[in-house]
């Protein structure tokens, strides 16, 4: 089906569900679909129960949010993470000293590469991959460097219902060897093995018991059960699918800005187009599940 063109309305029918009101915390969203900026939080200060309340509630009706003018210390940072749960350990990006769950972003003239800048779900090669990552950008270039984020609730339900039946049961292998010789930049040596994992193609959120589409460019290499041409083929729609531009919202960053996404409905893209200036920051990653 072209994307642009159908004779049955628009290809999501996605209407925003009505939400109870907040009183802690502001929701300001993006688009219908996914992303919202939240107001009247100090990241650095502690948060009482109800604004951490609604800080949940409002990541699982937006998938991701942003919050603006923050001045986290680098412990701070660490503490807003573990509020969600423990904090995972990248297994190739490097980090703050004696950080190791601080990873570093951090691209420049000088870069061979910058971080994200395909489709993915942060490391859903592990067998439990991350729940959520919390991006705070400390330097930004004077134009450039958004990050796109899209929902893979809407990529799912935007499927036919053919094909959610074809790809219901199936699993598909995610594997992180493609992180090898990714951050010798950093003066990172390889590791002997990376995490390789088995997941559902489609996975069913455990908070919001919504299903999301689970494949995606970065790490996922082939669907089990199926000959290698037909996994090629049907993870290729679904790549496409899945970046239709439908699904997402662009967050433009400015200095001392916070995204925090699911990467359990969520994937992201960061855009390298702000050579030869630098972009900086830093990711707290909380860790996940096991799919199902
Ligand atoms: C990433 O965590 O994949 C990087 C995202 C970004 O730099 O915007």
């Amino acid at each position: 089906m072209s994307l642009f063109r159908g004779n049955n309305g628009p290809r999501i029918k996605h209407l925003a569900e009505e939400t109870a009101p907040y009183d802690a915390i502001t929701v300001e969203k993006l688009t219908p679909v996914i992303g919202a900026e939240i107001g009247g939080v100090d990241l650095s200060r502690p948060l009482g129960n109800h604004a951490m309340e609604e800080i949940h509630r409002a990541l699982a009706e937006n998938l991701v949010i942003f919050f603006r003018d923050q001045h986290m210390s680098p412990d701070q940072h660490l503490a807003f993470g573990r509020l969600f749960g423990d904090l995972h350990i990248h297994p190739a990006a490097p980090s703050a000293p004696q950080m190791p769950e601080m990873m570093i972003i951090h691209a420049d003239k000088d870069s061979p590469r910058a971080n994200g800048e395909g489709w993915h779900s942060d490391v859903s090669c592990d067998a439990e991959p991350p729940m959520g990552s919390i991006l705070y950008i400390k330097t930004c270039p004077p134009l450039g460097g958004d990050t796109l984020f899209a929902s893979m609730y809407a990529a799912y339900e935007a499927l036919s219902d053919r094909m959610k039946q074809y790809l219901a049961g199936l699993t598909a292998i995610h594997d992180g060897e493609g992180y090898r010789g990714q951050y010798a930049n950093f003066g990172i040596q390889d590791k002997e093995t990376y995490p390789r994992a088995e997941h559902p193609t489609i996975r069913t959120h455990p908070v919001t018991g919504k299903k999301a589409l689970y494949v995606n460019r970065g790490f996922t290499r082939r669907i089990v059960g199926i000959s290698a041409d037909e996994s090629d083929g049907i993870l290729r729609y679904l790549y496409d699918h899945a970046e239709n531009p439908l699904f997402q919202c662009r967050f433009r960053w400015r200095e001392n800005s916070v995204a925090f996404w699911d990467n359990r409905c969520v994937q992201h893209r960061a855009m390298w187009d702000y050579w030869p200036h630098a972009r900086s920051g830093f990711r707290v990653t909380v860790k996940g599940d096991r799919p199902v």
